[in-house]
């Protein structure tokens, strides 16, 4: 005889949807609001603590995480519009903010990734296997299927932090950790809808908060590289085939830095409409890449960013902190930046403001996106002929969606602007001054730098480049180093 789960895959008795007071929506559809309202907090608490993850792999880890939890929150919207009056952006209960703002409010990271990973996704799992096993099969089959779909997500997400937590043993605060299992089963470990209160409903997680995001991305290696080579690659960069393709494997390491002030936009953010937290999702993921294609090219290589350094965007922010600290510490600026993951660990971001965020979005979709199709292009034909298909290939990828990056900028610049009360008008012709200007400098500066650096064997930088260039020539040689003509200069 077969066991009665083998013969029976109904569920013997399934959880009715509808109760004697039930119109048009079954319950579900409420249920499904309180969970694409957890969903989309954890996607604001990765932003809130991404950047306190060190570790390149694990940044990667985060910022993928950041698209799963986007696409996770568009399949439950989807299922939510297909009922009668479902309102993906219908209010739900406080209750469910007070909790997240809950896991938000960790002592340190180690404890919001127990808060985020462990209570909130395994709870969120289990209430949507729960619900899996007790519903109709037949009658709401579509909305099993885009649980077991949301949950095959969270099983990556889990494995990652499973294996992240035996790297990084850590015993959660106890006091935290009572406070936010406490706010879930106040929320009924959202097995059921919970009731809206009129004039209590929920808003996004942190925003009824004095939650601030760490000012610098944290990095676990060095952030200068050991010796300064980028002026020769500025210098060489418009004559120099092989200076190029240094050049874009270290220039998309550094896109890394990226997704990691797109997780402040995304924080700051929280007034746009889901659409563009959604595009600006994919977006920090597509970055996260770029910043993958370049440092795995670098290591094929045989160049580690303990050569090159893993500066940010924000390199003279932290200079200037770090000596500052250094002075107030008595000791050298060597040593600062020795000790620049503890060091600038403190520092606090201030929020982003609405003008601020229209002009983040501006200056990359605009200028720093726009601006680089041509360089680009010429590399990924530079590199194919030389016959490096892998160095074109990077380029080919990250031409394609930058693409859709400007897209994204010239779609969602009014909106933005009009919440900033900035004027929009004209974006395009100023695009356009911006990047004429930038490029006249650009030129200026590669001159000026071809006139006083030194190319002196001997000389640390110019041997450090050198050796560089070397490597990268030892490791995958292009046919084309020496014919290939001079090519566009570098636009920034
Ligand atoms: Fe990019
Ligand atoms: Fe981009």
């Amino acid at each position: 005889m077969s066991s009665p789960a083998v013969e029976s895959p109904l569920p013997l008795k399934p959880m009715v949807l509808v109760e004697p007071s039930t119109k048009q929506r079954p319950r579900n559809v409420e249920l499904m609001n309180d969970w694409q309202y957890v969903e989309r907090a954890i996607h604001r608490l990765l932003a809130a603590w991404g950047r306190d993850v060190a570790e390149w792999d694990n940044k990667s880890a985060l910022h993928r995480h950041i698209w799963d939890q986007a696409e996770c929150v568009r399949r439950l919207r989807e299922r939510i519009e297909q009922f009668p009056g479902g309102r993906p952006d219908a209010p739900v209960s406080a209750q469910l903010e007070t909790l997240a703002n809950a896991v938000l409010l960790a002592p340190s990271l180690e404890d919001a990734l127990d808060g985020i990973y462990e209570l909130l996704l395994k709870t969120l799992v289990s209430a949507y296997g729960e619900y899996i096993g007790n519903v109709h099969p037949i009658h709401d089959a579509p909305t099993i299927a885009l649980l077991h779909e949301i949950n095959q997500i969270k099983s990556q997400q889990w494995l990652w932090y499973r294996n992240y937590r035996r790297l990084t043993p850590h015993t959660t605060d106890a006091a935290y950790r009572a406070r936010v299992t406490a706010r879930l089963e106040a929320c009924g470990s959202f097995r059921a809808p919970l009731p809206i209160t009129a004039g209590a409903e929920a808003q996004p997680a942190g925003v009824n908060t004095d939650f601030r995001l760490s000012r610098f991305s944290a990095r676990n290696v060095a952030i200068r590289p050991k010796q300064p080579f980028m002026d020769y690659v500025r210098a060489d960069f418009a004559t120099n085939l092989e200076a190029r393709r240094l050049f874009w494997a270290f220039g998309y390491m550094l896109e890394k830095n990226l997704p990691d002030d797109q997780l402040a936009w995304l924080y700051y953010g929280h007034y746009m409409p889901w659409a563009w937290q959604h595009i600006i999702s994919r977006h920090l993921w597509d970055e996260s890449r770029h910043g993958d294609s370049g440092y795995s090219r670098l290591r094929d290589f045989g160049i580690s960013l303990e050569d090159v350094g893993f500066s940010g965007y924000d390199q003279a922010a932290r200079d200037t902190e770090l000596k500052a600290v250094a002075e107030k510490m008595g000791i050298t600026v060597d040593e600062a930046y020795a000790r620049q993951q503890e060091l600038l660990a403190p520092f606090k971001a201030e929020p982003t403001t609405k003008a601020q965020l229209y002009e983040h979005v501006f200056m990359i979709g605009l200028v720093a996106e726009t601006g680089h199709f041509v360089v680009k292009n010429e590399g990924y034909v530079d590199f194919k002929e030389g016959q490096d298909l892998q160095s074109a290939e990077m380029m080919l990828f990250d031409i394609i969606d930058e693409t859709a990056h400007v897209q994204y900028a010239h779609q969602w610049l009014p909106m933005l602007a009009e919440f900033a009360g900035v004027d929009n008008s004209g974006y395009r012709e100023r695009g356009v001054k911006i990047r004429e200007e930038s490029q006249v400098r650009a030129i200026a500066t590669a001159k000026e730098l071809d006139r006083v650096l030194s190319r002196t064997t001997g000389d640390a930088s110019f041997d450090f480049y050198q050796d560089l260039l070397a490597r990268i020539r030892v490791a995958c040689p292009l046919t084309n180093a020496t014919t290939c003509p001079p090519r566009s200069p570098k636009p920034m």
